[in-house]
C-alpha cells in the first residue's frame, strides 16, 4: 500500500528532515506517522500509551533525531491525528496495525520503545508475528504491568509482585465513567511538579480519542495477560519503571527477570519516577535509553 506524503519540513538543523505521512492498515484505517532525523540513522520507534499521542514524545524526538537517530512516532487507531475508525479497539487489532506500519515503512534493525499500553501492543505483536522479530534489534518497555487485573484469589502481595493494580470491576467502572475519571486518572500519572499548562495540553491530547472507543479499548487492554510472552522476548530488553508511578515498580521491574536478556531501571521519586518519567525527566530518560541502545 502506498504512503500518502503530506509534506516535508526542514528542521532548524540543515541535516534533519521531518516527514509526516499516512500508513494504511489492512482493514483500511489511516494512521498518521512522523519520521524525524537522518534516514541513515539508527531506527527507533516510539509507541504512545492508551489515549496518548505521538506529539507527547517530542522531548525524545528532539533529542534522538539531533543525535543521529531516525525517529518514527505514530498515532494509534482512533488516537491523536489518526483516523477515528469505528472498529478495532482491541489490543489484537492494534498489534496488527503495528505490523502493518512496520511493513509499510519497512523498518529494520529497529529499536522499539513502548510506553504503558504501547508495551502491551508490542507484546501482542511479538506474540502474533514471530516472522517479524527479525526487524528488531532491541526493545524498551516503559512502565506497563504484564497483567493489570489481579486474579480475585491472589493475595495483595501476589498482585503487587506483578503490579496487577486493578480488581475485576475497575476497568468496567472506568469505561462507564470516562468523562469524569479521565482528568483524575491522567493527573495520577504525573508528580505534583507537572505544570497546569502541560496538564491542560496533555488532557487535550487525551481527548482526541472518543471516550467510547477509549473505554472499549481500556477494558480489552486491562484483561490481557502477557506474563507468558515475556520469556519469548529473546532480544536485549530494557524495562523502565518508577518509584512514584501508579504501577508497582517492583512488579514492573520483575518483567525483566522473565526476559532472557532483560534488564531494568527504576526511576526514584527524586528522579521524578512517575508513569510519565520520559516527560518529567527527559534528560535522565533519554540518556538511559541511548546508553542501552548504543552499548
Ligand atoms: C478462588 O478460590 C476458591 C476456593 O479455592 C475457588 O472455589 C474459586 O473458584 C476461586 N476463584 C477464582 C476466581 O479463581
Ligand atoms: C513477592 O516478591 C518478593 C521479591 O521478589 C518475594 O520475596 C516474595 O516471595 C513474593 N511474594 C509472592 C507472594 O509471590
Amino acid at each position: 500500500m502506498m504512503l500518502e506524503i503530506l509534506g516535508w519540513a526542514s528542521m532548524a538543523s540543515a541535516a534533519l528532515l521531518q516527514h509526516t505521512g499516512v500508513a494504511t492498515t489492512q482493514d483500511g484505517v489511516h494512521l498518521t506517522y512522523t519520521q524525524t532525523g537522518p534516514a541513515t540513522g539508527q531506527d527507533i520507534l516510539l509507541i504512545p500509551g492508551w489515549r496518548q499521542t505521538a506529539a507527547e514524545w517530542r522531548k525524545q524526538v528532539d533529542y534522538f533525531s539531533t543525535r543521529g537517530f531516525h525517529v518514527t512516532t505514530y498515532d494509534m487507531r482512533g488516537h491523536g491525528e489518526s483516523e477515528k475508525a469505528d472498529v478495532g479497539y482491541r489490543i489484537s487489532r492494534f498489534a496488527a496495525d503495528l505490523d502493518d506500519l512496520l511493513t509499510e515503512l519497512d523498518l529494520t534493525d529497529l529499536v522499539i520503545v513502548g510506553h504503558s499500553m504501547g508495551c502491551s501492543v508490542t507484546w501482542a505483536w511479538w506474540d502474533q508475528y514471530p516472522a517479524a522479530h527479525q526487524r528488531v534489534k532491541k526493545l524498551v518497555f516503559v512502565d506497563e504491568p504484564a497483567t493489570l487485573v489481579a486474579d480475585p484469589n491472589w493475595t495483595a502481595e501476589q498482585a503487587a509482585n506483578v503490579s496487577a493494580i486493578f480488581d475485576t470491576i475497575t476497568p468496567y467502572n472506568l469505561a462507564a465513567n470516562m468523562e469524569t475519571q479521565l482528568p483524575i486518572l491522567l493527573r495520577s500519572m504525573f508528580t505534583d511538579s507537572l505544570s497546569e499548562s502541560d496538564f491542560e495540553w496533555l488532557l487535550s491530547e487525551n481527548r482526541k480519542i472518543s471516550d467510547e472507543n477509549a473505554g472499549t479499548l481500556f477494558v480489552d487492554h486491562s484483561f490481557r495477560d502477557w506474563r507468558k510472552v515475556l520469556p519469548l522476548i529473546d532480544v536485549p530488553a530494557l524495562v523502565i519503571t518508577g518509584a512514584a508511578s501508579i504501577s508497582v515498580a517492583q512488579g514492573v521491574a520483575w518483567e525483566a527477570t522473565q526476559m532472557p536478556q532483560g534488564q531494568s531501571y527504576v526511576f526514584s521519586t527524586e528522579e521524578k519516577g512517575s508513569h510519565f518519567m520520559f516527560w518529567e525527566n527527559p534528560e535522565r530518560f533519554n540518556s538511559i535509553v541511548e546508553d542501552f541502545v548504543s552499548n
